[in-house]
């Protein structure tokens, strides 16, 4: 095991400081393990927005642009947390440095780049691994385990949606998540996640159809400056093309013969960051909404009972990766989205250090790339009125992994 880590992150955006905190809580979470880790860097091309995420997180030092970090020899481990567009030539770069990747979901910003840094995973010499943050959720984690035992009994339905409403107001700003080929926005922003999840829980997606993209606010203006995550900026008179969807509709087929239905929007007014599920089955059903991350809902009582009906399941230690992640251990204290971050970044240093009791894997380049395939159909079946479009066969995808007790 190496003496001690240096990691950094590229990109000290919205998600970008969630990686930046998450590295400084590696080694309070799942006991002993992980050497000491050295805050090395946080690079932005926002040089204010690097100082600033330095200064905050305790990082040793900002840099002006990823480069930088792929020229430091001294860095180890690195995350990848800029627009989709540049996951490509920075994974890369970081990869013939001989440097560990972590980078954000969606893989790539096209399948071509995605397909290119799937081959640059199979012959390189590090970890090279993708964030989806939901799968350490534990309420989402308790809800896999529940399907994988069997406990729903045969799967009848599964249906997800991503409802955001960040891009609900027309003046804007045209960031970087407004450009790139359709199938690049709310479906690759929010619908990666939502399908991450479905195929965490029921298995490998095979096929979609149905698809139905639309983009409700089709102009938007250009930011005058720094745009960070979903946030307003000043804007110019001048308006640009919004290039892809803002909101999708798509069924789909997981392997083992499980039909799912999914929408995804952008411009869901009112809903912030509605990441919800119903899954079915014959002899149960459990329930999921982000904006109560702290609870799902269970329902396996039979037909005869007099108390039938769903009950509210309040999150804690008996669920995966709460006990000995949460600092207060105790049920019912809530919980929070950082929690998932802390433990992405642990479950990668965990597989780069090799430690005796890791944490599940993250996805790799390939397993995303599986994801862009879903992605791909989606918008193939929208271009031919929904018709049923299989999952490219090079995008097959992995088995997710088991969960922590
Ligand atoms: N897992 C999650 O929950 C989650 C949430 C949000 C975003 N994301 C992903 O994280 C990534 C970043 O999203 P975000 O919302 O943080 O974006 P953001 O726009 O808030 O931040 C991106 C940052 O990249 C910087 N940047 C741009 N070009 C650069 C360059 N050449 N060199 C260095 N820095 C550069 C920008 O200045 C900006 O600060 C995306 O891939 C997105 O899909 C994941």
């Amino acid at each position: 095991m190496p003496e001690q880590l240096s990691v950094a992150v590229i990109g000290a955006g919205m998600a970008g400081r969630s990686h930046a905190a998450g590295y400084r809580m590696v080694n309070t979470v799942f006991g002993e393990g992980l050497p000491p880790i050295r805050l090395a860097a946080i690079a932005d091309a926002n040089t204010a927005l690097a100082e600033d995420g330095a200064r905050r997180y305790g990082y040793e030092k900002a840099l002006p642009s990823w480069e930088a970090v792929a020229e430091d020899p001294s860095i180890d481990a690195v995350s990848i947390v800029v627009g989709n567009a540049l996951h490509r030539p920075i994974a890369e770069a970081l990869v013939a440095a001989g440097k560990h990747v972590l980078c954000e979901k969606p893989l790539a910003g096209s399948m071509e780049d995605g397909r290119a840094m799937v081959e640059l995973e199979r012959t390189a010499d590090v970890v090279t691994a993708v964030g989806y943050t939901f799968r350490r959720s534990p309420p989402i984690a308790a809800i896999r385990d529940h399907v994988r035992n069997g406990e729903l009994g045969e799967m009848t339905l599964f249906n997800g949606r991503y409802w955001c409403d960040y891009a609900c107001d027309p003046g804007g700003p045209l960031s970087w998540r407004f450009r790139g080929a359709p199938g690049s926005g709310a479906l690759g922003d929010i619908g990666a996640h939502v399908i991450d999840v479905a195929e965490y829980i029921c298995g490998p997606i095979v096929s979609v159809s149905g698809g139905a993209l639309s983009t409700q606010i089709p102009k938007r203006p250009l930011p005058l400056g720094a745009v960070v995550g979903h946030g307003a900026a000043p804007v110019s008179s001048e308006v640009g093309e919004v290039e892809n969807e803002d909101t999708a509709m798509f069924s789909a087929r997981f392997a083992s013969g499980l039909e799912a239905s999914f929408s995804v929007s952008r411009t869901a007014f009112g809903m912030p960051n509605g990441l919800a599920f119903d899954v079915y089955g014959l002899g149960g059903r459990a329930s999921f909404d982000w904006h109560r991350p702290a609870e799902y809902l269970f329902d396996d009582t039979q037909p005869e009972a007099r108390t039938r009906g769903v009950r509210q399941v309040i999150v804690g230690p008996q669920m995966p990766y709460f006990r000995g992640g949460y600092p207060m251990e105790a049920p019912g204290v809530g919980i929070g989205n950082q929690e998932d971050f802390i433990y992405q970044c642990r479950a990668f240093l965990d597989q780069i250090a090799g430690t005796p009791d890791p944490l599940p894997a993250n996805a790799t380049f390939a397993d995303a790339l599986h994801t862009m395939g879903i992605i791909e159909a989606i918008v193939r079946s929208a271009q031919s009125d929904g018709a049923a479009v299989p999952v490219a066969a090079d995008a097959a995808g992995a088995a997710a992994p088991t969960n922590p007790a």
